[in-house]
């Protein structure tokens, strides 16, 4: 039997049109990354297993990992995320490091997942951390350079917001306040972590079999309604559990009157599902009702390095899928038209004869660094600029014989401007077309 043409379900192929979106994309993380003085880095495709046993959650593991053992009886697995090779790389380096540590990747990974809308097996992940900040400053950091990149776009708090909550609120509510023990607050993080995704009967009965005591279930609806900053300070406050949050109180303050202070939202619902996170932890939703699946997660680890045996460093960082910020682009017409490639010219020429004056002007231009075309065999005159404007070119060249000399013309399709130029006036064409 014939191999099926399709690909791995939950996989892409990126074909030309799709790979210049990509690129697009791309561009604009390493673009953003780099004007906060992030540096690029990256790992292996493969890693043992072990390593996201450590501290990435049950779910990862038991049901999204991609993993094999080698021939060499090793247990490993495809990165499912990129945090712990990160961690495995700062944790090789960080004593001899300068701090912060700022760097950035865009990784594909693999999770075994139902494919549907938002979700897929191979997704790309802009990944952008900072490690060993001073308290808080990482943060808010973090959260500045993740507005500019998504308004680098064009995009606007009507079209998305980041929705903000802190562990160790979660925590002071689950052990000082709700008296659980780690099996059963470990249960409900699970539980708030898919508070989105069930109906509401749903919830309250998964709340209702971790919670049996009315005063508990009192408390944790209470925690449930909180709305705004304002209204987490006054729980705080009236169940006495500020000096557990007091970073977050601090850091809540700090970025009070940030220019990207309208995208922020508290929302006690988010845990985030990997399990090493010990401090902020933020989600960013589109508020389209189209795309509801997160943009991007992340948060703060202050343990991660730990795993090795190695002194603490706290890290903050997030994850962005290029699903996703691609259905966000497109539901709010923010990405740019690049059905067509952007190449600077294309030449032609009608007759045999001009073929290596045509070759020739192309080498010239490229040497000046411009994307040219040279259209292989001669055409018909009549046939260029249809088959010039079926590629996408605003600008076409035609080789051709004038009063007994070789001439370029030049054309602007937009414009239908036209001009005559010799073959070895590259600059005056590069003027013209530009
Ligand atoms: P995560 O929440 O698992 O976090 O993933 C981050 C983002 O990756 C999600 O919000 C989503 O945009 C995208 N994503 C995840 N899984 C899929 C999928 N199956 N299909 C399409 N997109 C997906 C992490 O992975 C953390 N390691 C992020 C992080 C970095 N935290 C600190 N630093």
């Amino acid at each position: 039997m014939a191999p099926s043409k399709k690909t791995y379900k939950g996989c892409r192929d990126f074909y030309p049109q799709d790979m210049r979106v990509r690129d697009f994309l791309f561009d604009r993380m390493r673009i953003i990354a780099e004007q906060f003085a992030y540096e690029a880095f990256d790992g292996p495709l493969l890693e043992e297993v072990a390593l996201y046993k450590a501290k990435s959650g049950e779910e990862l593991i038991n049901e999204q990992i991609y993993s094999f053992t080698d021939r060499g009886g090793r247990e490993v697995a495809i990165r499912p995320e990129m945090t712990p090779t990160l961690a495995r790389m700062v944790a090789n380096i960080h004593k001899q490091a300068a701090k912060p540590l700022r760097w950035y990747a865009i990784p594909n990974l693999m999770r075994y997942e139902k494919p549907q809308r938002g979700r897929v097996r191979e997704h790309w992940q802009f990944n952008v951390d900072i490690f060993g900040a001073p308290t808080n400053l990482g943060e808010v950091e973090i959260l500045e350079l993740i507005v500019s990149f998504l308004t680098s776009f064009g995009a606007t708090n009507e079209m998305f917001s980041i929705l903000l909550n802190d562990r160790r609120v979660v925590d002071s509510v689950f052990t000082t306040l709700l008296s659980l023990d780690e099996d059963s607050s470990y249960k409900l993080y699970k539980v708030i972590d898919k508070a989105k995704k069930v109906s509401l009967e749903k919830l309250d009965q998964m709340i209702n079999e971790i919670l049996v005591k009315s005063e508990q279930q009192q408390i944790f609806k209470d925690y449930l309604n909180i709305a705004n900053f304002e209204q987490l300070n006054s729980f705080l406050a009236k169940y006495k559990i500020e000096e557990n949050c007091q970073e977050f109180v601090n850091f809540v303050s700090l970025i009070k009157d940030q220019p990207y202070t309208p995208f922020i939202q508290y929302d006690p619902t988010i845990v985030r599902g990997l399990d090493y996170y010990t401090g902020v932890v933020f989600e960013i939703f589109d508020k389209h009702p189209d795309n509801n699946r997160a943009i991007a997660g992340g948060g703060a680890y202050a343990n991660l390095l730990q795993i090795f045996n190695e002194t603490p460093l706290a890290g903050i960082g997030f994850g962005l899928g290029d699903v996703t910020l691609r259905d966000f682009l497109e539901t709010h017409k923010l990405l740019p038209d690049l059905s067509k490639p952007e190449h600077d010219l294309i030449i032609y020429y009608t007759d045999d004869n001009n073929q290596n004056k045509s070759f020739e002007l192309a080498r010239k231009l490229r040497q000046e660094q411009l994307k040219i075309e040279c259209n292989l065999g001669t055409i018909k005159f009549n046939k260029i600029i249809k088959s010039a404007e079926n590629k996408g070119y605003t600008f076409v060249a035609i080789v051709e014989e004038r009063d007994g000399k070789a001439q370029v013309q030049i054309k602007n399709l937009k414009d239908r401007d036209n001009k005559f130029f010799n073959l070895n006036e590259t600059q005056e064409i590069i003027d013209f077309i530009k």
